[in-house]
């Protein structure tokens, strides 16, 4: 029985995983760093330090500077998601978690990031939540089960009666981990370990999404 839905944030609600890109990106040419969007895939879904440590790779940094590079980058991103509003939710994501909040399903939020807050509030969609987990509510990240686990212990539940949805491998790892279902967004080799793969949220129904995961054999 499906009581409830966690929903990944940036890459799945909106596209803020470009956002991550380019701040990642801009402060990676400062510092003379290689850094593509092809590296940037393995970032995704993955918490600020970790991704930090992922383009710095073999480098070595003092703490002091690590902090700093961490917060450059942040403040190139808060630039960025300053300008959001509730156009830039993806095609299809309000109306999904609109319909599944109808039916007395519940929606929680599961995002690595610290900045869930402001970016859900600037979306308008915070009302739509029963439960947010973020960047500050658990220490292993994602692909630890660790975030999921707490959104499902908020909402009063068990893994098994919640599904994940996601566009990072990470986070699939992370709901496989926790014995959640799971519903990847994107490339097959991005989210292929996922029981249900959809190109995105784009026309996607509660019914239609609950028989495909009731068919996927889990
Ligand atoms: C995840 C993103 O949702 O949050 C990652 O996919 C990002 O790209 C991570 O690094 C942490 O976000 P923040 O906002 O705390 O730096
Ligand atoms: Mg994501």
């Amino acid at each position: 029985m499906i009581r409830a839905f966690i929903f990944d944030l940036d890459g799945v609600l909106t596209d803020t995983a470009e956002y991550h890109y380019r701040g990642w990106k801009r402060l990676a040419d400062e510092e003379g760093i290689p850094f593509t969007r092809e590296d940037n895939e393995h970032l995704r879904g993955v918490a600020r330090r970790e991704s930090l440590m992922l383009i710095l790779k073999e480098r070595e940094y003092p703490e002091e500077k690590i902090m700093k590079m961490m917060e450059r980058k942040n403040n190139y991103y808060l630039a960025f998601i300053k300008e959001i509003t509730p156009q830039d939710l993806l095609p299809g994501a309000k109306e999904l978690l609109e319909e599944i909040h109808a039916t007395g399903i519940k929606n929680a939020l599961g995002s690595a990031s610290k900045n869930v807050p402001d970016v859900i509030q600037r979306l308008g969609i915070r009302d739509l939540f029963d439960a947010i987990a973020d960047g500050h509510s658990v220490e292993r990240q994602k692909p630890a089960p660790d975030l999921f686990l707490h959104a499902a212990n908020q909402l009063g539940l068990t893994s098994a009666e919640c599904v994940v949805v996601e566009d990072a491998a990470a986070g699939i790892e992370a709901a496989l981990s926790g014995g959640f279902r799971s519903v990847g967004l994107g490339p097959r080799e991005r989210v292929g370990k996922a029981d249900v793969i959809l190109p995105n949220l784009d026309g996607v129904k509660l019914v239609g999404l609950l028989s495909s995961l009731e068919h996927s054999g889990h």
